[in-house]
């Protein structure tokens, strides 16, 4: 049977540190405005916030889908043999869960702008075709729903760089590494 690498690809590494430079830098903006933001007292400011917020994140729906097809057409290094069942499967899960994010954000962040009668711009250069017509009842559904899970892929996120650290500083094994060098 043929080794696995320690390694995940370069063409893995790169979307990996793509996206999660994307994904907290979204994070925290759209935090920034949905939390310490008003209309009433930031007046258009605020809009500028959302609209910069919208140009960031919906990238991660065109870097979303090469990542999975990238996944399912390459190997992964295996977890440290260190690791008991349970974390492994804890691991997975949680890599699950941040794909669950990479997906349901932008599915919800561009339904939400859509049914409230906003376009979705990518990086300043285009506009994704709206799907949805204004709609406010979906909008009461998917904008809790976005907040909801932006709040939660925080919380998983946090979790994930603490492992990661963990598994450098702590158990001393290959986990970040594979992440960051080829063999
Ligand atoms: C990876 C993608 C995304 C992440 C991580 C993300 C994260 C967030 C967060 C943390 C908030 C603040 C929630 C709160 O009020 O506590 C938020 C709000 C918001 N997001 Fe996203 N989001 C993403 C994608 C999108 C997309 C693609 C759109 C639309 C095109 C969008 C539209 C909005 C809007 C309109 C708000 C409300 C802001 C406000 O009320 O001031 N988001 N998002």
């Amino acid at each position: 049977m043929q080794q696995k690498s320690q390694y995940y690809t370069r063409t893995a590494q790169w979307l990996h540190w793509v996206m999660a430079i994307i994904f907290i830098t979204a994070w925290v903006i759209g935090f920034y405005s949905g939390n310490f933001l008003s209309y009433d007292v930031d007046g258009p400011f605020k809009g500028d916030v959302i609209t910069l917020h919208k140009n960031i994140a919906s990238v991660i729906i065109f870097l979303v889908i090469i990542r999975i097809f990238w996944r399912y057409t390459h190997p992964v290094p295996e977890l440290p043999a260190t690791m008991s069942p349970l974390m492994k499967t804890l691991a997975h899960l949680g890599h699950l869960g941040l794909y669950f994010m990479l997906l349901a954000l932008p599915i919800t962040g561009c339904l939400f702008s859509w049914s409230a009668g906003h376009p979705v711009p990518v990086l300043y250069l285009f506009e994704i075709p709206r799907l949805v017509q204004d709609n406010p009842d979906l909008t009461a559904i998917v904008k809790p729903l976005h907040i909801y899970i932006s709040w939660a892929a925080g919380l998983l996120l946090v979790g994930h760089i603490l492992a990661a650290l963990k598994h450098h500083f702590i158990d001393k094994d290959n986990v970040l590494k594979s992440m960051t060098r080829q063999g």
